[in-house]
């Protein structure tokens, strides 16, 4: 193919990664920005494996074979509930690549730079390889904290924050060092000292974030793998691999500062670690007595009521209760009632899971609200239903300040008159802290497996 060709193909892909991007802020849209993006990606590959730049064909169709199968297999077996783990893995093998894309050019020696061209050459291979490693050990340990093989407590180790700027300031002077020995062909050294360094700092990182926090870390990883892939498309000189890591990173940094906003944190502090740590005293203990309610309760109570508010959360996913609380939700509107959904920027576990899972069932976009519009009315709501939800609907982050989710915003719907709350047992939520929700008197528990317990009130509504 020739290059006019390649530059062409690489300008359209790129036209359609931004209109994916355009395409995924909107539900309405969703799908198509999904059909862009693919369409884009599909080109960008065919480009690239018929430019110039490669070399052999053998390896090219090997790699793929392997990379397509692996794909193709984790796509197929991954639930709903592990797409959080799946993405932060892939963002570590983003990081990865960039990792060895670094080494692999400094050791290339068929190139032949000099002067400013080279120094730029070294620097560009210094900052990816940087910021690889650390995108690549920070995604492990959160792929570990998301799938719960690692704690979701925070790693504090004493003067964790001068430990950070000890290891920011050895990674410049370590630049410093490698710029000055590749003048004499070394260099190796400091590069790999560095690498060190920066994975230790993305370990640490990571796991010094506890609470609610990690919706924040997660897209803040999305962020640094587009920057990594921008860094490989410099080292490799390639245009497109450069916007497509900026499109990512940009958006990703966006996503972070919105997460951080809807929960009440300060990006700085969050990235610099031991958020989601409360104020250092002891979270309050929670007392007093729950009431349980049945499926035929629930549904006399929802009979009775005129608004009604939804409220999902990451037990909805676990148990799959999208489809039939879409038929609830159908039934009561057929009643007359009013009902919405009330989302929570952080419930699940991935930005949008809530708004996926309703989509899927066909819920229908305008009765979904976000927090902020719901939160202003719960005084005209008769009931809420808490799905297996819990930390988006706990009172102490807003009157505890040591509970770990201080000042994070929730939806308040103790102020409603009645709430019912679907979950299996008393245990806790992502951020491990009890909820005073629970024993409140105009809260009832409805226990069990949400599907099992909506299919239950579904079929008392219908009876
Ligand atoms: P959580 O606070 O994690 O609570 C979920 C509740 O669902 C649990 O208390 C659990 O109680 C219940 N549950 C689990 N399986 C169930 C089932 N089959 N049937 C009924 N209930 C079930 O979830 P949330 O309220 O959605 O809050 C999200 C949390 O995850 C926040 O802390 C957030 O910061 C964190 N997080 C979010 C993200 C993003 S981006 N959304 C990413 C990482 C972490 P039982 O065990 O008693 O049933």
């Amino acid at each position: 193919m020739s290059q006019s060709l390649v530059t062409m193909s690489y300008i359209v892909a790129t036209i359609l990664f931004i209109f994916s991007l355009s395409g995924l802020s909107n539900q309405e849209t969703a799908r198509r920005g999904n059909y862009y993006g693919m369409l884009g990606m599909a080109i960008a590959i065919i480009a690239t494996a018929l430019s110039a730049s490669v070399t052999s064909y053998a390896i090219l169709i090997v790699a793929l074979l392997i990379g397509g199968a692996i794909g193709a297999r984790a796509a197929l077996k991954v639930e709903m509930t592990q797409m959080p783990e799946l993405v932060a893995i892939m963002h570590s093998l983003v990081g990865m690549a960039a990792v060895l894309v670094g080494y692999a050019n400094f050791m290339d020696s068929s190139l032949s730079l000099s002067g400013v061209e080279k120094n730029i050459h070294e620097i560009e291979i210094y900052i990816g390889i940087l910021i690889g490693a650390v995108t690549f050990s920070g995604s492990v340990i959160a792929f570990g904290k998301l799938s719960e093989r690692i704690s979701g407590k925070p790693l504090l180790l004493p003067g964790r924050h001068w430990f950070n700027l000890c290891l920011l300031i050895a990674a410049v002077v370590l630049g410093w060092v490698f710029l000055q020995q590749t003048e004499n062909g070394g260099g190796l050294s400091p590069l790999l000292l560095m690498t060190v360094i920066a994975l230790l700092f993305g370990i640490h990182m990571v796991m010094a974030i506890g609470g609610a926090d990690m919706p924040v870390v997660v897209s803040m990883l999305n962020s640094y793998s587009g920057w990594a892939a921008a860094a490989t498309g410099f080292m490799l000189s390639n245009d497109l691999l450069i916007v497509t890591g900026a499109l990512v990173g940009s958006s990703g940094a966006i996503l972070s500062y919105i997460m951080c906003r809807a929960m009440n944190r300060n990006f700085i502090s969050v990235i610099a670690g031991g958020f989601g740590t409360g104020s250092g005293g002891e979270a309050a203990v929670i007392e007093g007595e729950v009431t349980p309610i049945n499926a035929e309760e629930t549904a006399q109570l929802l009979l009775a009521a005129k608004n009604i508010v939804i409220i999902p959360g990451y037990g909805m996913a676990v148990a799959q209760a999208q489809h039939t609380v879409n038929e609830i939700t159908k039934l009561l509107r057929d009643k007359g009632k009013k009902v919405g959904f009330g989302i929570h920027p952080v419930a699940g576990r991935m930005p949008g899971h809530m708004n996926v899972l309703l989509a899927e069932a066909k819920v229908p976009y305008d009765i979904v609200y976000e927090m902020d519009e719901i939160n202003e009315d719960w005084a005209h709501v008769d009931v809420s239903i808490v799905i297996g939800a819990n930390d988006i609907v706990n009172p102490s982050a807003l009157d505890d300040p040591n509970s770990p989710i201080a000042g994070m915003p929730v939806l308040e719907c103790w102020k409603g008159e009645t709430t019912i709350v679907l979950k299996r047992s008393m245990a806790s939520g992502y951020a491990g802290v009890g909820n005073p929700l629970f024993v409140l008197e105009n809260t009832r528990m409805l226990f069990g497996d949400a599907n099992a317990t909506m299919q239950a009130v579904l079929k008392a509504l219908k009876g």
